[in-house]
């Protein structure tokens, strides 16, 4: 299976490896174009490509950018596509969105709003990529760690929770997209490594009116 990867930072390149490792053809691609990722064909074993290229090759399309970016996702060549959006909200970075602010809206239905044709899965939002690419381990580990998603179709959580599975995590379906901000940046679950009954645990407690600043 092909995974086009947007974004090739922190998180493209971690998952790239890890989908790599597990088999899977992947295509990375940044906005500067693909003449500046050319050592990841050796360093990782993926393709390279411009964004509309890694759009077009991938079943699965990943998206790795800074949220403020969101809207240069291509649309077309997503239509019908799972999507899994990684992007977190961070306002020094990305200033200051009203409706994110507001909490009337997760980050995931922004992207889903703008692609509205797509299949939006919210996944590996809440991990370090450090800790992606380290505490993986076999399913069925003691205290294997366990990470959130959210979508609205259980057949495209299905696609990200085997993604989970090979790159050694078990996952904890939250819900619908609109349930995303369980696990969005700042909440007691983010970036803290839980096993999976602990994990629902602690989502199921978290409550939305303490929005962190
Ligand atoms: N770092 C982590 O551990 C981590 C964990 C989970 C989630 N996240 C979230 O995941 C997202 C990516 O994080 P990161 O740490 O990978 O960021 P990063 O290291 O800054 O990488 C961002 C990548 O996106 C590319 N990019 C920027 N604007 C783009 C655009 N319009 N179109 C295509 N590519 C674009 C950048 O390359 P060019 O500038 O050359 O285009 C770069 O390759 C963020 O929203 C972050 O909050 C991060």
């Amino acid at each position: 299976m092909k995974i086009g990867i947007i974004g090739a930072g922190f998180v493209g390149r971690a998952i790239g490896k890890l989908a790599v490792r597990s088999g899977y053809q992947v295509m990375l691609s940044n906005s500067r174009g693909p003449q500046t990722l050319f050592s990841l064909r050796y360093g990782i074993g993926c393709d390279v490509g411009t964004v509309e290229e890694a759009a077009a090759f991938g079943e699965i399309v990943v998206v790795a950018i800074p949220l403020a970016a969101y809207r240069s996702v291509p649309v077309e060549p997503l239509v019908g596509k799972v999507v899994i959006d990684t992007d977190n909200y961070y306002p020094d970075r990305d200033g200051n969105i009203p409706e994110l602010d507001a909490g009337a809206a997760t980050t995931s239905e922004l992207l889903a709003r703008h692609l509205p044709q797509s299949r939006i899965v919210k996944a590996f939002n809440a991990i370090t990529m450090n800790d992606l690419e380290k505490d993986g381990l076999p399913a069925g580990s003691v205290n294997r760690r366990a990470l959130p998603l959210a979508g609205d179709h259980f057949a495209d959580k299905a696609v990200t929770i085997r993604l989970y599975d090979e790159f050694g995590f078990d996952a904890v379906d939250v819900g619908p997209l609109s349930e995303g901000w369980r696990f969005e940046r700042g909440r007691p679950v983010y970036c803290v490594p839980m096993a999976a009954d602990q994990l629902k645990i602690a989502l199921a407690a978290t409550a939305r009116a303490a929005i962190p600043a």
